[in-house]
């Protein structure tokens, strides 16, 4: 493989991605639709969670969606949260909705994610947005996973043949993805190894991959020795580090040491600026895609 070193630099293609959602719904809105709605549902104060919820709502605003954050309090119980997620399922002026995770310890986050309508579940987190992706159909992709599968099409990335290695067990990133890639007609053609930080010989397993999906929640985990020249590296990983040189306190790195490994790479995801803007514009385009099931446009 050859090793040319190029990002996948999710900012600018989201930046893209967006203003041909923000084109696209001026064509509805001049036909006299309303503007799709997306609503977050953000339960107690995580930091992280609270930057990831604010940029979802601003994203949503800049194309033309109307958009809020629903802040609950931190105590709040498994049955008061699921009447807001009734609430919103019933309604009508709301496309589509997430319920931002983790949730506190207390609240089944099962039984929540489950309580959604499936034709509203945006994040395709319930059992049968699901079903639907491991059948191949068509329905609404996790965004992560979806902004990755994204990112490999306006690259021209093909996976024809090739070996992919995913590690990391996240219901969020890491299940979805292998399921995606083994049932979309587009990738049908290579291996997938699922591996967890914990798997004995995952350097000889890492090694292997052409294409190296990464998200174990470890800052700078994957090293050089890791991985073979010319791999497609993506970083799912994000993680505040303690910087008292910013202004803001930390610096953002994700779970692969980009420091030693970008330079083996034929192409990578920078952290930050590669897969969380995508992830944030995928969930855009699965809310326009539920506006527009809903008005058939
Ligand atoms: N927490 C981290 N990533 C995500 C995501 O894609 N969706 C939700 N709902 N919560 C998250």
């Amino acid at each position: 493989m050859i090793i040319n070193n190029q990002i996948l630099n999710g900012k600018t293609l989201a930046a893209t991605i967006k203003n041909e959602l923000a084109e696209e719904l001026k064509h509805y809105l001049a036909r006299g639709y309303r503007p799709p709605r997306m609503v977050v549902v953000l339960v107690g104060e995580d930091a992280p969670s609270m930057t990831y919820v604010a940029s979802k709502e601003k994203s949503s605003i800049e194309i033309g969606f109307t958009s809020s954050v629903l802040r609950l309090p931190e105590d709040i119980t498994e049955d008061e949260l699921l009447k807001v997620v009734d609430a919103l399922n019933e309604d009508d002026e709301v496309d589509g909705f997430i319920v931002q995770l983790p949730l506190p310890l207390h609240l089944n986050e099962k039984r929540v994610l489950h309580a959604i309508a499936a034709e509203k579940d945006v994040d395709g987190f319930t059992p049968t947005n699901t079903g639907l992706m491991v059948l191949g159909e068509d329905t609404y992709l996790p965004p992560n996973i979806m902004g990755v599968c994204t990112m490999f099409e306006r690259y021209n990335i093909n996976s024809d043949g090739k070996h992919v290695v995913i590690v990391g067990s996240s219901n969020i990133a890491c299940t979805p993805t292998a399921t995606l890639i083994s049932s979309n007609a587009k990738h049908a053609n290579c291996s997938i190894t699922i591996c967890n930080y914990r798997s004995h010989n995952l350097a000889e397993i890492t090694r292997q991959a052409d294409i190296l999906i990464v998200d174990i929640n470890h800052p700078n985990f994957i090293t050089a020795d890791m991985v073979k020249e010319g791999v497609v590296l993506i970083d799912v990983g994000i993680h505040r580090i303690p910087d008292a040189s910013r202004p803001s306190g930390y610096h953002l790195t994700g779970d692969v040491d980009h420091a030693q490994v970008d330079q083996l790479c034929s192409w990578y995801t920078p952290v930050p600026g590669g897969v969380g803007p995508m992830t944030i514009v995928s969930l855009l385009q699965n809310t326009m895609k539920a506006y527009k099931r809903k008005f058939q446009l």
